[in-house]
């Protein structure tokens, strides 16, 4: 039988942090052995918000490298970049014309990011999920590894394949069975690391377009920057760790951080910090996350001294994803009934 499809992104607007790291990329890499493994670099979506495009295709390259450098091997999984395989755009065209506007308007997402916006949010931002939706169709993807801000946009997806593609345009087999255009998608949700907090507030999270850097810890952070960023996160007066204490969002944030970090896992975590005080468990989370971080910056730092393995790495997965998703694009286009090109 062939094994379950994944298809995951990450947008490249700027350094990864432990959140994208702990939430999504983790998760990415022990899904390889058992899976049939998607994962792009979603530039796309990076220019939804006012972007530099002098820093784009760094960051995009930066972000594939450390997809490597996590434990993405390119001789398991399909790595690619999602303005490569055109396919993206022209499914999410079709996907747009059968999506109810309120849909999106719902979006949570998109409401917190056009807050900032003002009076400038693109057309792009409202329809970023649409996007996301084709990126995960086209690999007919059975799972969608995701932190836990991504599940109302997994909804989404799953409700336009379903509701809006496969009820109204699928066809029927000679028992009146629907056979669907779009296979609908699962989430995949970690129950640890799906929702890392910010550094310096345990009520938002961690995240890539906070204007303060203090906030997040990015994966290319060098020790000493590591140590000093933890050493000024937010605390309490209260003595001790713990988790779960809705008072205490920090205790429970940078607890659980040093429980995947060192890979003691939380109950270990728990009776070896339970009684301490910040003073003493700062600098232990601080060589935690040093040491946890250590080979992946290695990897990467080898990575980009050969930019011509990582350039072939993602030109062999442009081939192998526009292959899979042009075979999808075909099929939707049949069932929306357009002219086939001579
Ligand atoms: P950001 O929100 O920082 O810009 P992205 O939107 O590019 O990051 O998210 C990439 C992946 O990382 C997604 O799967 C997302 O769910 C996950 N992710 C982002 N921030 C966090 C976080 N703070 N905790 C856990 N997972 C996260
Ligand atoms: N919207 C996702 C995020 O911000 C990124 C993304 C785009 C994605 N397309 C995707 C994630 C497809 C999973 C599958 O994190």
């Amino acid at each position: 039988m062939a094994r379950p499809r994944v298809l995951s992104g990450v947008q490249p607007t700027g350094c990864l942090h432990l959140g994208n790291w702990l939430g999504a990329i983790r998760n990415w890499v022990d899904l390889q052995a058992s899976h049939d493994t998607f994962f792009c670099v979603v530039d796309l979506h990076a220019i939804t918000v006012p972007h530099n495009p002098e820093q784009l295709a760094e960051d995009t390259l930066s972000t594939a490298a450390l997809y490597l450098a996590c434990g993405i091997d390119p001789n398991q999984s399909t790595v690619f970049v999602q303005s490569h395989v055109a396919a993206h755009s022209e499914l999410c065209w079709l996907l747009n014309c059968v999506t109810p506007l309120n849909w999106l308007e719902r979006m949570i997402q998109f409401k917190e990011k056009a807050v900032k916006q003002g009076d400038q949010v693109s057309v792009g931002l409202l329809d970023y999920p649409v996007l996301m939706a084709a990126d995960i169709l086209l690999y007919g993807a059975d799972l969608v590894p995701v932190g836990e801000d991504q599940k109302q946009h997994l909804e989404l997806a799953r409700d336009i394949a379903q509701q809006r593609i496969n009820s109204r345009f699928g066809s029927k087999d000679a028992a009146g069975e629907e056979i669907p255009v779009l296979k609908v998608p699962q989430p995949m949700i970690l129950k640890e690391g799906a929702r890392v907090m910010s550094l310096t507030d345990g009520a938002n999270k961690m995240s890539k377009s906070d204007p303060n850097e203090g906030s997040r810890i990015t994966l290319l952070d060098p020790p000493e920057l590591i140590t000093k960023k933890i050493k000024r996160a937010k605390t309490d007066p209260t003595m001790g760790l713990e988790f779960g204490n809705p008072e205490r969002p920090e205790a429970d944030n940078l607890l659980g951080l040093y429980a995947l970090l060192s890979g003691k896992g939380r109950q270990s975590a728990l009776a070896e910090c339970g009684a301490m005080g910040w003073g003493t468990f700062k600098p232990l989370l601080a060589e935690a996350a040093v040491e946890a971080l250590r080979p992946v910056q290695e990897r990467y730092r080898d990575l980009r001294s050969d930019p011509g393995h990582l350039q072939a790495v993602l030109k062999d997965g442009q081939i192998k994803a526009t292959e899979a998703a042009n075979a999808t694009l075909s099929a939707v286009r049949q069932a929306l009934g357009f002219l086939p090109a001579a």
